[in-house]
């Protein structure tokens, strides 16, 4: 009887035993699941990346899982820019921008085109041009062909690109040159024609700091005086840690959106390396040299949580002007993949992105998340 009784007692612990580590490791499973931002920012705005050639193709197996399930927007880091779609002057390669659309149509991904015109990123054959009318010719072909055949699929155009300088003037560039500065209007003209459902942006870096911002507003006021639709500015956002300009940020919000525009952050990135310059120029290089390298082996903590601090504040920022932010685009999916890495210092091992090199959630990803959590629309905090 007593043996009976003990063998009881025995299988009973063993179930229970059981039952509650199954319990246990649903708990922990479901506490180490990882949020969404896409589903976080709902409410609030879209959550966007830059897509590279393998992530739109769907070989690079670790973006292949995060993307879909952390963002809602996408923009091709280089796919659409004109050297690669138009790489001749009567040719057109139209193969991974088909299957950008295609990827965003699986995944329920809105794509916002990159970009129509911009003095970067020509195809070769731009550069042996001279005369006026083939500029031109080459600007309207391009414009149609590509907005064209994209109307309808993608979400919206970045139409022209950084045509700013840092004063706000009108950048030298060939459109300038041969066009003269009407083209921004022209460009988006033409836009509007050859895909009339589309949201048309101008989308520079640096355009929240005064100068600039006030050569953008003069930009965006001119295309609006001369009766042609421009839906929204995008701020790229390529900050440096510790450095973030919050009030120029704020007050960029504000005055693009007293135009009537939306406004959104286009390319965000926070770069944790020395660099003694700000913006995004690629034609700005600095040589190679260990001591603009220093965290090869790994983030200290401090700038770590500044870094992570940064992206909190920043979120708090968007928060308070939900009303006026449409979607904000982080420039890559995961660290290892930034082209940070490679600018203005080739080689270097950078971190400025949510998502670490194995594409876990970094801290600041986490604050992030925290910034929408303890959101409070009465908070009168200045950043
Ligand atoms: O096309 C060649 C390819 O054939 C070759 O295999 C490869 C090897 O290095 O180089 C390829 O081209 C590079 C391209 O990225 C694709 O990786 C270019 O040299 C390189 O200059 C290019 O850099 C891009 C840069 O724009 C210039 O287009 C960056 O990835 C991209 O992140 C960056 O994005 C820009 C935005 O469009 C506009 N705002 C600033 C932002 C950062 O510069």
């Amino acid at each position: 009887m007593v043996n009976r009784l003990r063998s009881l007692l025995f299988v009973i612990t063993f179930i229970t035993l059981l039952v509650g580590c199954s319990n246990s490791q649903k708990a922990t499973s479901k506490k180490e699941e990882t949020p969404s931002l896409k589903e976080v920012f709902k409410n609030d705005f879209l959550i966007g990346t830059a897509l590279n050639t393998p992530q739109i193709e769907e070989k690079d197996a670790g973006a292949a899982v995060l993307v879909p399930q952390q963002f809602n927007a996408a923009t091709p880091e280089n796919i659409m820019k004109a050297q690669i779609i138009h790489p001749e002057w009567s040719r057109y390669d139209f193969d991974l921008a088909d299957k950008m659309i295609d990827y965003g149509k699986k995944n329920n991904i809105l794509i916002n085109g990159h970009t129509l015109i911009w003095h970067s990123q020509l195809p070769r054959f731009m550069y042996g041009i001279k005369d006026a009318d083939s500029v031109k010719q080459f600007f309207t072909d391009h414009i149609k062909t590509v907005a064209g055949r994209y109307s309808g699929k993608v979400f919206s155009w970045d139409v022209v690109n950084e045509a700013l300088n840092e004063d706000g003037t009108m950048r030298k560039s060939i459109f300038l040159d041969k066009l003269g500065d009407d083209f921004v209007t022209e460009a988006f003209r033409l836009t509007q024609e050859a895909s009339p459902n589309t949201e048309l942006y101008y989308n520079d870096y640096n355009n929240e700091q005064p100068q600039k911002r006030a050569g953008c507003i003069r930009l965006v006021k001119k295309i609006q005086e001369a009766g042609v639709r421009i839906d929204g500015v995008g701020i790229q956002g390529h900050w440096h840690v510790g450095k973030v300009p919050f009030d120029d940020i704020e007050k960029s919000i504000l005055e693009y959106s007293a135009l009537g525009l939306k406004v959104m952050f286009t390319e965000l990135d926070i770069e944790v390396l020395p660099r003694n310059f700000s913006g995004a120029d690629i034609n700005q290089r600095v040589a190679s040299n260990p001591s603009l390298n220093p965290y090869v082996n790994g983030l200290p903590d401090s700038v770590q949580q500044q870094l992570a601090q940064d992206y909190e504040n920043l979120f708090k920022l968007f928060l308070k002007h939900k009303d006026k932010i449409s979607r904000v685009t982080f420039w890559g999916v995961n660290d290892g993949q930034s082209w940070l890495n490679g600018w203005p210092v080739r080689g270097r091992t950078n971190y400025p992105l949510l998502f670490d090199r194995e594409y876990k959630p970094k801290p600041a990803f986490f604050k992030v998340i925290e910034a929408k959590k303890n959101f409070n629309p009465t908070e009168k905090k200045s950043f």
